[in-house]
């Protein structure tokens, strides 16, 4: 079946429903990693947040901790300048100063503030550190959810015994676990090695799918003669740049058969037909247009199958 660009899919059993493609915002206000400031700044995002909510994608995925609160901050201003619904999911990330779930609602508090909202659409727990235990972090959603500050809660990277713990732990409160948030790309495939894929599909549970772009190596923009710049240039070195060209290519060879379509618009439909829900990032209008267009088509079983040989064959 293919994809209607005016579908949209269920969080779980959760009562939210989103595109099937989001838009991540870590690059909204990063420096670190995205260089936030040198190339882009404020305009070119607000263009990208318009470009995508005009294609249709309105389901963005930000963290307390993106730009120590740049990013909440950007994508609350650029909601109510434009106005539109949108859906919004952020993260709690558990410092281990932060011990009890009192924490927890205290700083959604903080995101709904930096936001300017009520209420958001998804709270989820960004990673799972020690020491606080996973039941405990759940019982904090599920209070989150019972005060209103969040219509779904979900997690992020954790693995598949995580996963059901906290599954069980909030279905004892009769809350779902609307998703859980992990790194899966053509290159990043552990959540299919690992079995967390179909454990989220048993469970009900959606698998948000991060890096979706292997942080833009599957743009096939990189190459070994033009490595990306800055930290995902110490990442990403010149052999492992080369060994990718053949899946690049592929993807390439792939999208002329569907009406043209670009690498990036390809692994990002893998990751649909996988039953993923993928939130590239982008930085400019451009980028999210274009991430736009993996929509409204399907690649067929014999392509997806042709497609995971070739990232297999990545050593
Ligand atoms: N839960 C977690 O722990 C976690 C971790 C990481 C990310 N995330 C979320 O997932 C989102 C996406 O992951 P990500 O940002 O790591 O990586 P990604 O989506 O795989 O890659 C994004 C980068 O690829 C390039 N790009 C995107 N679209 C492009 C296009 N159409 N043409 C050319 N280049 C394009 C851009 O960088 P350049 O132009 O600089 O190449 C962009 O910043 C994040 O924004 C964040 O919301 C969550």
């Amino acid at each position: 079946m293919n994809t209607d660009l005016s579908e949209t899919i269920q969080l779980g059993k959760a009562d939210v429903r989103v595109t099937p493609l989001g838009i991540g915002t870590w690059q909204w206000g990063d420096s670190m990693m995205w260089g936030y400031g040198k190339g882009y700044a404020e305009g070119e995002i607000k263009a990208a947040f318009d470009a995508s909510v005009a294609a249709g994608i309105t389901c963005f995925d930000t963290a307390e901790m993106y730009g120590f609160g740049k990013s909440e901050r950007f994508l609350g201003k650029f909601i109510r300048a434009d106005g539109q619904p949108v859906v919004v999911a952020t993260k709690f990330f558990p410092v281990p100063w932060r011990l009890g779930k009192g924490s927890l609602l205290r700083a959604l508090r903080g995101s709904l503030k930096r936001l300017g909202m009520q209420q958001v659409d998804l709270y989820q727990i960004h990673f799972p550190l020690p020491p606080v235990p996973i039941e405990t972090w759940m019982d904090g959603l599920a209070d989150a959810v019972q005060a209103g500050l969040t219509r779904a809660v979900g997690v992020s990277n954790y693995n598949v015994e995580q996963t059901r713990r906290a599954h069980a732990a909030l279905a004892k409160r009769g809350v779902p676990l609307a998703s859980n948030q992990v790194e899966y790309s053509l290159l990043k495939r552990d959540p299919e090695r690992t079995g967390l894929l179909t454990l989220c599909q048993e469970l009900d549970v959606t698998l948000i799918a991060y890096s979706p772009l292997a942080k833009g190596l599957l743009t096939g923009k990189y190459t070994p003669e033009n490595p990306p710049a800055g930290t995902r240039g110490r990442m990403f070195r010149p052999d492992y740049l080369a060994r990718i060209q053949p899946l690049i290519g592929l993807l390439r060879e792939i999208g002329t058969t569907h009406q043209g379509k670009n690498p990036n618009q390809v692994a990002l439909n893998w990751l649909i037909c996988k039953g993923a829900l993928p939130i590239p990032g982008a930085k400019n209008a451009r980028q999210a247009q274009e991430n736009a267009g993996a929509l409204g088509w399907r690649l067929t079983p014999d392509e997806v199958a042709a497609l995971d040989a070739a990232s297999d064959a990545i050593r």
